[in-house]
């Protein structure tokens, strides 16, 4: 499938979440599937500019993980360019820049969400990046920071931009996450007066909701991300969905649960024997495996007393020690 001058084998992409779509995590989500483009989620072009080797982690293997993009937050052109100098020797598939975090950091910062208050400025950032990324550039970005944004004017800067595609999630900065704030009608007047390939992104959590916003919006491709917490397969589901009108939704067995932390734990040890850790491998597969193993309570009924277990843990141990105790039934659910 074409976008813009990318061929990808869908428009269903995974969406940058900073401290959950990792490597392993992309990967993880990947081999149940095809996904059109993941995302190395933002990295400071300040940090870059500071501290190039520190990124080298973030970074490490992205040749094996393609088509993906590596995102960029920063507000000054210059800081654009001096990252991409560094960037431009890796072999990734797309440069993104921020333009919708909601974070107080990066708001404080005057970065991510807050460059949609000021669109002049914002172009500056695009053309900076369009210049020196001697990959494909694109934006991610929100329907606008307190109030809607001047979509003539905002639509006017990307038709001249020779940005590659442009992603959308469909809420103003200041809604953060409300769930009552997403607006498809300004996604939707976004895309009309947009040249190139939009991609929609917001609250998608079902097949259903996908095709929705799809039908309704006209949007190219959609991005999916909290969704995919738990649930890896939400990519197949809705390609099913979409294609054959097949629904088929979460499994909610802990036998899925099993099978699915039986993998992460195995691309786990694989990527921790490639790379060099910043901590111990140990420490490493806790995390990723905690943090996984509870999502995947979510499409567990009643499971709120293997939730708080597993929070509870400290180490890969007992990490492991409840697990089992889960899948062996030794846990009473409430
Ligand atoms: C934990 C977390 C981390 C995020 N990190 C990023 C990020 O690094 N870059 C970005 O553009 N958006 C980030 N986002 C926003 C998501 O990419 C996405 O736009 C948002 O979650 C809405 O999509 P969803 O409803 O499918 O999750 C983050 C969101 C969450 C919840």
């Amino acid at each position: 499938m074409k976008l813009g001058t990318l061929s990808l084998s869908n428009t269903l992409f995974l969406a940058p979440l900073l401290n959950v779509t990792t490597a392993p995590y992309r990967r993880f989500c990947r081999s149940f599937q095809k996904i059109g483009l993941v995302e190395v989620p933002m990295i400071y072009t300040q940090r870059i500019i500071k501290n190039q080797k520190e990124i080298d982690y973030n970074l490490a293997l992205i040749e094996k993980e393609k088509p993906i993009s590596i995102q960029l937050i920063g507000n000054h052109p210059n800081d654009f360019k001096n990252s991409l100098d560094f960037l431009n020797s890796y072999n990734h598939d797309v440069i993104n820049i921020n333009a919708g975090c909601a974070s107080s950091r990066s708001l404080s910062a005057e970065q991510g969400g807050f460059l949609i208050k000021d669109l002049e400025s914002l172009e500056k950032i695009i053309n900076s990046a369009v210049k020196y990324s001697s990959k494909p550039v694109s934006l991610k970005t929100r329907l606008g920071f307190q109030k809607l944004m001047d979509i003539k004017k905002f639509s006017a800067i990307i038709n001249n931009s020779n940005l590659e595609f442009l992603t959308i999630h469909a809420r103003k900065v200041k809604d953060r996450f409300d769930p009552e704030t997403l607006d498809l009608d300004t996604l939707k007047k976004i895309k009309e007066s947009i040249i190139i390939p939009v991609i929609g992104n917001g609250d998608i959590n079902s097949p259903i909701k996908a095709k929705h916003m799809m039908d309704y919006t006209k949007v190219d491709g959609i991005m999916i991300g909290r969704a995919s917490m738990g649930n890896p397969q939400i990519f197949s589901q809705i390609e099913d969905y979409l294609s054959k009108g097949i629904y088929n939704s979460p499994n909610r067995s802990l036998k899925v649960m099993k099978e699915n932390l039986v993998l992460y734990e195995k691309i786990l040890k694989n990527f921790a024997s490639k790379v060099s850790l910043k901590s111990s491998i140990e420490e490493f597969q806790f995390k990723e495996l905690k943090r996984n193993s509870i999502w995947h309570t979510k499409y567990i009924q009643n499971s709120t007393v293997y939730r708080t277990e597993l929070s509870k843990t400290r180490n890969l141990q007992s990490l492991k020690f409840i697990l089992n105790k889960i899948f062996n039934g030794d846990l009473l659910i409430n």
